[in-house]
Order: C-alpha cells, then sequence, then structure tokens
C-alpha cells in the first residue's frame, strides 16, 4: 500500500472470504499493537476485543448473526466491545505520567475528579462513551488490517446472544463484529453510492 488515501480506497467490506485460511496469531497481535494508538475520550482506552477463533464458537455467532455465511469463511471474528468501567482505570492510566512527573499531584488529581464526575453514576454516558470509543478504534483496525494485506468486514452484534455465548459482564457492551480473513474476489459488490460532499458537510 503506497499511500494512505490508497489504502483508505481500497479497503472495502469483504463479501465472503477465502475458507480456511489461518490468521497468525502474533500478525493479529500486531495490528492490535497499533489499534492502541486510536484516540480515546481522557485515553481511557474503552475498546475491548474478544477474537473467536474456535470453530463451534464462530458458528454459534454465526447462527445469532442472522446465518451470515462470511462468519463461516472468515479466518476469525472478532467481538468489538466498549467497557462501561472503562473510567475506574484512569488512576491506572495517569499513573505513569505522574510517575515520571509529566502531571503534578494536584493535575493528576484534577483529572481523576473530572473523569470521575462525567463517568461516575451516568450509565447512559458510560454506554454512549464505550460505543463511541470503541468505535474508533474498530474503524483504525480495520485500516490497519488493510494495511497488512487483510480484508475485514464490519458486522452488526446479535447483543444479547453474543452477552450470552461469551459470558460477558454487564459492563462490556457489544458494539460490533469484525469478520477478517482474505476476500475470496468472487464476488466484490460494486461501490454503493457516497453522498457528495456539499450533502453531509456544512461550512460556517
Ligand atoms: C456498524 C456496521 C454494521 C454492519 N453490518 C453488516 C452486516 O451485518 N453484514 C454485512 O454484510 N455488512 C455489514 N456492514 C458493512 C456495510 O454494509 C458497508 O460498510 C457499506 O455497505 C459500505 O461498503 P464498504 O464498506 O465496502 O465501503 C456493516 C457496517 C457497519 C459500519
Amino acid at each position: 500500500m503506497s499511500t494512505f488515501s490508497e489504502l483508505v480506497q481500497a479497503r472495502r467490506s469483504a463479501n465472503n472470504f477465502i475458507e480456511g485460511v489461518n490468521i497468525p496469531q502474533n500478525e493479529l497481535e500486531e495490528m492490535f499493537s497499533l489499534a492502541r494508538l486510536a484516540p480515546s475520550t481522557y485515553n481511557l482506552q474503552h475498546a475491548h476485543y474478544k477474537v473467536v477463533a474456535d470453530k463451534d464458537l464462530k458458528e454459534k455467532v454465526r447462527e445469532a448473526a442472522y446465518g451470515q455465511y462470511k462468519i463461516h469463511t472468515a479466518s476469525v471474528v472478532i467481538i468489538v466491545l466498549g467497557d462501561k468501567n472503562a473510567y475506574l482505570k484512569a488512576p491506572e492510566i495517569y499513573s505513569g505520567l505522574k510517575l515520571l512527573g509529566a502531571l503534578s499531584e494536584d493535575d493528576f488529581d484534577r483529572t481523576i475528579e473530572s473523569i470521575n464526575s462525567a463517568y461516575s453514576g451516568n450509565d447512559a454516558f458510560q454506554r454512549e462513551e464505550a460505543i463511541r470509543n470503541a468505535s474508533l478504534s474498530a474503524m483504525q483496525f480495520m485500516l490497519i488490517a488493510k494495511d497488512k494485506g487483510w480484508d475485514t468486514c464490519p458486522m452488526s452484534v446479535p447483543e444479547a446472544a453474543v452477552k450470552e455465548l461469551l459470558g460477558l459482564p454487564d459492563n462490556l457492551i457489544p458494539v460490533m463484529m469484525i469478520t477478517i480473513g482474505k476476500d475470496n474476489k468472487h464476488k466484490i459488490r460494486p461501490r454503493g453510492y457516497r453522498k457528495p460532499v456539499n450533502e453531509f458537510v456544512e461550512f460556517f
């Protein structure tokens, strides 16, 4: 991939994948390692991922997701989750900067206080933030995957079924799924209509 613009244009939602392609764990780890650099509110890193390679579990996820065949052929299906409790880790996240002297004791306390006052007891905000921040991370992951030669498709997640299948605690909100593998290129959908810029952007 030579330029970022080319990468953005080359990313498409895969229609189907070549069956039986193994995706090495170290490659996935490398992609997630770059996805860590996505922005997040207060750097709270709300995104959480569950990578499903197990065939039986993958089929159960597929069943719950209207039987979509590409889940069967994908190398793995990744469940993107957002953590409503991400704010509880703020002291841990900011302690490094405090230790380095990049953040004074007062600034540290103020930061933790403002994070707590935004999130604590505000269930709707916790949920919105979980979804907002995990979505940004997921988009970054898909572009990274494309850059590394992998194809993806973001997919709506059957929330209740996935919660049950993975035994998720209530703080982890299923946000979407990402199927990943090698596009079999048998049936590349024509690029869907995109609104012209002046239809979705207003300049003031
Ligand atoms: C949140 C989300 C959910 C989606 N769910 C599905 C899905 O369940 N099945 C599917 O085939 N594509 C799904 N898509 C892919 C869209 O159909 C696709 O992104 C859109 O048509 C634009 O095509 P492109 O990604 O190739 O540019 C989803 C995309 C997003 C962002």
